[in-house]
């Protein structure tokens, strides 16, 4: 098969789909891998790199033309139009929060594989694209958080006082949370989390922070795929007034809370907001869908009474050669998958084929609408 890699043209993207060690594996399994000159110069893989491992370093338009193309973040429209019908394209879709994306790759006939869209399932672990994105999400937002902290975060006991450790609140302890969770003990905070899915409890624990309890008495926090669901009106206030009680005494928050299909919800208001302490900082992972926090503006760090609230979007971008590493071995692993025995399985009643699987045969095949 031959397999393009094209350079990523949305603005801010520095990640590559496929890094030099995957180029090796494939073109050592007998595929032929083409390279846009240049892929990988934002994620530190030279071209030179990429010809020692055998890829074919070609003008956009090879790669275009290739059987299978990865990418990192979902095509624009210029680069749909360069695909044909029965392409394959393998990419993070984001198809619930772009609709009009997929309805476009479906009316040009590729069939098109979300690495962002993977079952919850133990097979489907090395795959899930999701998850890795979330890692580097949630150690960069504490990183960012710490830095604009105008305080440690450890405890520290030295010649000129003793400094008491920040304290952090995490709400959603999902992939991105447990990372923050980690990563803020790691730094030496003082750390608790709070997630509506009740097995997260273990998880936060097993981490060494605290977990906030709350009596949720849901019927329903996840999904047959492991994807929370909504919660209701009620439930969220009940939230609200939890949480409330606990920003006066956080320096930081890292809000994840994130329901697929769905705007995330509101956790953090103004009045909340103006309970926390000049100095203190939000770091609202939900912000490229909407936020978590009324304040929030994508892409923007905004100041609300001496809170700053940053709503970055490009968290991967910030670590792009670890992201594009970890993004590149799910693709890999799913290229592997899909590709065994050489020819391309196509098996819908496999679900690692069928729920990633968004466009095929000129049909949009998972529209749920919403985030
Ligand atoms: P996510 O990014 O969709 O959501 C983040 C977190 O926000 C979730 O833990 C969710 O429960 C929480 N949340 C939603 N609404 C909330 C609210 N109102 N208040 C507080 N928290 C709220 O989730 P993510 O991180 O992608 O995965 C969730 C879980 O899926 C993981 O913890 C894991 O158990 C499972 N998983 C399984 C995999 C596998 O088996 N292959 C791979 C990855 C995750």
């Amino acid at each position: 098969m031959k397999i393009g890699v094209p350079r990523e043209v949305r603005p801010g993207e520095r990640r590559v789909a496929l890094v030099a060690d995957a180029v090796k594996k494939l073109v050592g399994a007998g595929h032929e891998v083409l390279v846009e000159k240049g892929a990988g110069a934002a994620a530190g893989v030279t071209d030179e790199e990429y010809a020692q491992a055998g890829a074919k370093i070609v003008a956009p338009d090879q790669v275009w033309a290739a059987d299978i193309v990865v990418k990192v973040e979902r095509p624009t429209d210029e680069e749909i139009a360069k695909m044909r019908q029965g392409q394959v394209l393998i990419a993070i879709l984001q198809h619930l929060a772009h609709p009009e994306t997929a309805e476009k790759l479906a009316k040009q006939g590729v069939t098109a594989f979300a690495m962002d869209w993977m079952p919850r399932i133990t097979r489907a672990q090395d795959m899930d694209a999701r998850s890795s994105m979330s890692t580097v999400q949630g150690y960069k937002a504490v990183l960012a958080a710490a830095d604009l902290l105008p305080r440690f975060m450890p405890m520290l006991m030295t010649a000129a006082g003793t400094i008491s450790p920040a304290h952090v609140l995490v709400i959603g302890a999902g992939v991105a949370g447990l990372q923050a969770i980690a990563t803020a003990k790691r730094l030496g905070a003082v750390v608790e989390a709070f997630d509506v899915r009740p097995a997260t409890k273990e998880q936060v624990e097993s981490l060494g922070a605290r977990f906030i309890p709350m009596d949720l008495k849901l019927e329903k926090a996840q999904d047959e795929q492991g994807y929370a669901v909504a919660v209701g009106d009620e439930v969220l206030e009940l939230e609200r007034q939890t949480l409330a009680k606990r920003l006066p005494h956080s320096d930081v928050v890292i809000s994840t809370a994130l329901v697929p299909g769905q705007k995330p919800p509101v956790l953090l208001t103004t009045p909340m907001v103006e309970t926390m302490r000049p100095g203190s900082v939000i770091v609202d992972l939900a912000a490229a869908f909407g936020g978590n926090c009324e304040l929030t503006r994508a892409g923007e760090v905004v100041e609300h009474k001496g809170v700053k609230i940053v709503g970055y979007t490009d968290w991967e971008s910030r670590a792009a050669v670890h992201a594009s590493q970890m993004y590149s071995k799910n693709v890999l692993n799913y290229l592997n998958f899909l590709l065994k025995g050489g020819q391309l399985n196509l098996n819908l009643e496999d679900e690692l084929v069928s729920f990633p699987l968004i466009t095929h045969a000129g049909e949009f095949r998972a529209r749920k609408g919403g985030q």
